[in-house]
């Protein structure tokens, strides 16, 4: 049996269309329930729906065989599993933003509020600047505006959230969409079913 872990959410939801589309039906899964684990005994494959930022552990565990995480997710989590296909979908982009009027002043200490402390971190490592990390969980765009961060590292898909803040992008940091992840050694064992699944779905 090939157990699939899918992130509970827009893209999961994504994702599951290109499964759907490709003959990997799991009914009930897009319904208006509350159930998390979906069988196909035709198929002899189960799907479950976890929080997206869960998937890398159900996959580096072996409790999925393959499983759907964005790439924020991987860059965060760094889990021990392949990073087999982009599966195009959910493309956005992590960046740093700040007040439209901020003014960088390098020597001081940046105040950086994110719910990417890792991707952060090795993001001004790499710039050689000292941070202060405030790890959020969520509507991050607030933390300039009322003055507990000076910036924001987060996702950006269409800039609305930011515009709508009076915030801008001030850097880049990285391309991200969906990812298929493998175990490893489920991918040793099952690597032919599953490359099967990754071409039929990448279509
Ligand atoms: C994400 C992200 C931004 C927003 C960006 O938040 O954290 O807030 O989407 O999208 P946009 O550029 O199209 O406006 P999400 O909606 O996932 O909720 P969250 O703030 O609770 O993380």
């Amino acid at each position: 049996m090939i157990n699939i872990a899918l992130p509970k959410g827009r893209l999961g939801e994504k994702v599951y269309k290109l499964f759907a589309a490709a003959g990997y039906e799991f009914p009930g899964m897009l319904d208006n329930n509350r159930r998390l684990v979906f069988e196909n005994e035709k198929l002899n494959m189960r799907c479950f729906w976890v929080k997206p930022f869960d998937v890398p552990v159900y996959v580096e565990r072996g409790t999925a065989d393959i499983g759907a995480a964005g790439k924020d997710i991987l860059l965060e989590r760094s889990p021990d599993v392949y990073e087999l296909a982009d599966l195009k979908a959910g493309f956005c982009r992590m960046a740093v933003a700040a007040k439209n009027d901020f003014i960088d002043e390098p020597e001081k200490i940046l105040r950086v509020a994110t719910e990417f402390p890792n991707i952060a971190q090795n993001y001004y490592f790499s710039l050689g600047r000292e941070i202060d990390i405030i790890t959020l969980r969520g509507s991050l765009e607030l933390a300039p505006v009322l003055g507990l961060s000076d910036v924001i590292v987060d996702i950006v898909e269409t800039g609305t959230t930011l515009r709508e803040n009076n915030l801008s992008v001030i850097n880049f940091i990285a391309d991200l969409s969906a990812r298929l992840i493998a175990n490893k050694s489920a991918y040793k064992f099952k690597g032919e079913e599953i490359n099967k699944i990754i071409s039929e779905i990448s279509k």
